[in-house]
């Protein structure tokens, strides 16, 4: 099964995409994850990136373009994945197109999250991530059992620097200016779903299960 999660940050994507992973073996690939470890990295890549990630824009797309295609290509992600927060520009969505096609494979569902700018700076701005391990954590949401302490490997929880309030906000702008046109996108192409963002993490979930039953998905 071959996903994308499309929705503004805070949404809830890399939660749901990460017990989707867990639950049912799928390969949740975030570009987010991955520009953020080449940032740490000092990589020529993350390097470029960082200045992007910092102000809430988008990072070019043959950088994202590059790093996610390559991904794609290793054999872990050759029967199941999510692609989770990418595409976001009608650019990148042409060339996975094309990407997936000159592969004879296809994307199955996108799954869009709507969901209200207020839920999205309540999340953001709350949401905490473990250093060592990546879990996802928010302040009232999802709070750790111990504060500042991941519940799951014990790793120290920080807050993104991008999820302030302005860049956050800044960030919601550039998703309804670059992001928000691939709704229609794949709307036309006949493969795009909707579920409501704004649900409890449980709930979203169940709905979520549902609907790739319905869909005839295997998980
Ligand atoms: P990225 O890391 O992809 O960030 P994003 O899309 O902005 O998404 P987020 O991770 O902020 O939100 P999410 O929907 O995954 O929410 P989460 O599950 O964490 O990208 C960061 C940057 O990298 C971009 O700004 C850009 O610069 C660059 N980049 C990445 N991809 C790119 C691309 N394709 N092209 C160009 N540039 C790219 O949840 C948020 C919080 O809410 C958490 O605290 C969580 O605990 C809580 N929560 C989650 N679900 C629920 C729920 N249902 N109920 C209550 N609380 C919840």
């Amino acid at each position: 099964m071959k996903l994308v999660f499309l929705g503004p940050p805070g949404a809830g994507k890399g939660t749901q995409a990460d017990v989707l992973s867990k639950k049912f073996g799928i390969l949740h690939i975030s570009t987010g994850d991955i520009l953020r470890q080449a940032v740490k990295d000092k990589t020529p890549t993350g390097l470029k990136a960082q200045e992007y990630m910092n102000k809430g824009e988008l990072v070019p797309d043959e950088i994202v373009t590059k790093i996610t295609t390559e991904r794609i290509q290793k054999t872990d992600a050759k029967d199941n994945f999510i692609l989770d927060g990418f595409p976001r520009t009608i650019a990148q969505a042409d060339d996975l197109g094309a990407f997936l096609n000159n592969n004879r494979a296809k994307i199955d569902l996108v799954l869009y999250f709507e969901t209200s700018d207020k839920v999205a700076i309540q999340r953001l701005t709350g949401r905490r991530v473990c250093k060592a391990c990546g879990a996802i954590f928010h302040l009232k949401n999802m709070p750790p059992k111990k504060q500042g302490t991941c519940d799951k490997c014990g790793g120290v929880l920080y807050q993104r620097t991008d999820d302030t309030e302005e860049t956050v906000k800044n960030r919601l702008v550039v998703y309804k200016k670059q992001t928000q046109s691939l709704i229609d996108y794949y709307k036309e192409k006949g493969i795009l779903r909707t579920v409501s963002g704004d649900l409890d993490v449980n709930e979203l979930f169940v709905v979520m299960v549902d609907l790739f039953k319905k869909e005839g998905l295997a998980v």
